[in-house]
């Protein structure tokens, strides 16, 4: 065999699918260097990862003590546990005065498995989905794993970074779309979309026959003015939220859908082929969390009390344009004021002032080297020592 024919069958046998050949998140290689001034002795205050530092509510984990107790762990129904399933549909009520059927409420591994089904569901390979930029990575990168075309649509300060009408309008004149995903609030900008923009973004989408998804994985923590679920406004929306973020249940892997009644059968073949259900143990705990309110305001309290010391002190430390931090726990800082290059910025931060911070270029392949993200979602200690810190480092 000569070696051409030699090489060509080891790429058949051992290579990897071009649809599998998505970037990796830049953020874990700052938390590897992080690591490893830490092993060296150093304390390093991380405000690059996008988790509440606090643990899931108390509630929640007792659930899951007794559950485990009792013994068994079986698969649950491919939509969920139907408890669950109303338990979501009761906190619509609760929360937004929206009235949900619980029959469209879908459980999810986290929203990363929400966006799996429902991308499945609802567009074929090759159909073209409108995402913001600056935006989360990976609605992009499980787009193109799925054979569909992300179309990146630039935000601007002029409307708070929410896309609009006629923005999204533009781009389908240009080539026909077939869906739009949004996100408020935001990662990594911590902005919000009003009422009057979703309710007008919704419209645009539906009029021109574009699927709109609304991932509302940071609902529950808006402190500029309360969030609004697309589920209020369309019953043809596609609504994505997660235990992850105001439930502090990250590692627990559970999320939801709101979607449209006639996908909810299609997402249950598709989860009963792909996954059979989510797992028991984290549905049940989920179920629990609801009762943890009190926990969870608490923590909330903390995140507001975080984004004002960073409100207040990074102008004073130099870092004095940011996006609205309308809510999440983010501040996006505009740092184009020092560098051309945010990752060496984050990078020279990290190991002279042990501040950890994710560089705007895994968000935002045209502006993001200008920009850096800072999470707040650990202590209010933490953050006067980061404020700190960044001060003496830049001045
Ligand atoms: C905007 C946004 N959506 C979705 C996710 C995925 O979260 P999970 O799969 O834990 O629900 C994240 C995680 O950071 C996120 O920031």
């Amino acid at each position: 065999m000569s070696e051409a024919t030699l090489r060509k069958r080891v790429t058949e046998l051992l290579g990897a699918s071009r649809r599998s050949d998505v970037p990796p998140f830049m953020v874990m290689d700052v938390m590897a260097a992080a690591e490893q001034i830490e092993a060296a002795g150093g304390h390093v205050i991380h405000m690059e990862v996008g988790q509440p530092a606090a643990p899931a509510p108390k509630t929640a984990i007792r659930a899951a003590q007794r559950a485990l107790e009792l013994g068994r762990i079986d698969y649950t129904s491919a939509l969920g546990i139907p408890s669950l399933r109303d338990r979501i549909a009761r906190h619509y009520l609760d929360t937004y005065a929206t009235e949900v059927d619980p029959g469209r409420i879908v459980i999810t591994t986290g929203s990363s498995g929400a966006f799996i089904l429902a991308f499945l569901a609802m567009f074929e390979p090759g159909d073209r989905v409108a995402v913001t930029v600056p935006g989360y990575p990976p609605y992009r990168h499980i787009l193109t794993a799925l054979g569909c075309e992300p179309v990146l649509i630039e935000t601007t300060s002029d409307t708070r970074h929410a896309l609009t009408g006629e923005t999204l309008l533009a781009a389908h004149r240009k080539t026909p779309l077939k869906g739009v995903l949004v996100g408020s609030p935001a990662n990594p900008t911590g902005t919000m979309m009003s009422r009057e923009a979703m309710t007008a973004l919704i419209a645009a989408a539906e009029g021109a026959g574009i699927r709109f998804i609304s991932d509302e994985i940071y609902h529950g923590l808006d402190y500029a003015f309360p969030a609004v679920t697309a589920a209020a406004l369309s019953p043809q929306a596609l609504v994505i939220n997660s235990f992850s973020k105001y439930f502090c249940m990250t590692g627990w892997r559970v999320g939801w859908m709101v979607v449209p009644e006639p996908l909810v059968r299609p997402i249950e073949r598709l989860q009963q082929n792909l996954a059979i259900s989510v797992p028991t143990l984290s549905q049940i705990a989920a179920e629990a969390a609801f009762d943890g309110t009190e926990e969870m305001e608490a923590i909330k309290r903390g995140y507001v009390e975080n984004r004002q010391i960073l409100i207040e002190g990074f102008p004073k430390a130099g870092l004095d344009h940011f996006l609205p931090a309308d809510g999440a726990f983010y501040l996006y800082a505009d740092v184009s004021r020092f560098t051309g290059d945010s990752f060496e910025f984050s990078k020279r931060m990290l190991e002279q002032a042990h501040v950890a911070a994710t560089p705007g270029v895994d968000f935002d392949p045209f502006h993001g080297k200008s920009f850096v993200r800072f999470s707040y979602a650990r202590s209010a200690e933490d953050m006067r020592e980061a404020v700190a810190r960044i001060a003496r480092w830049l001045g």
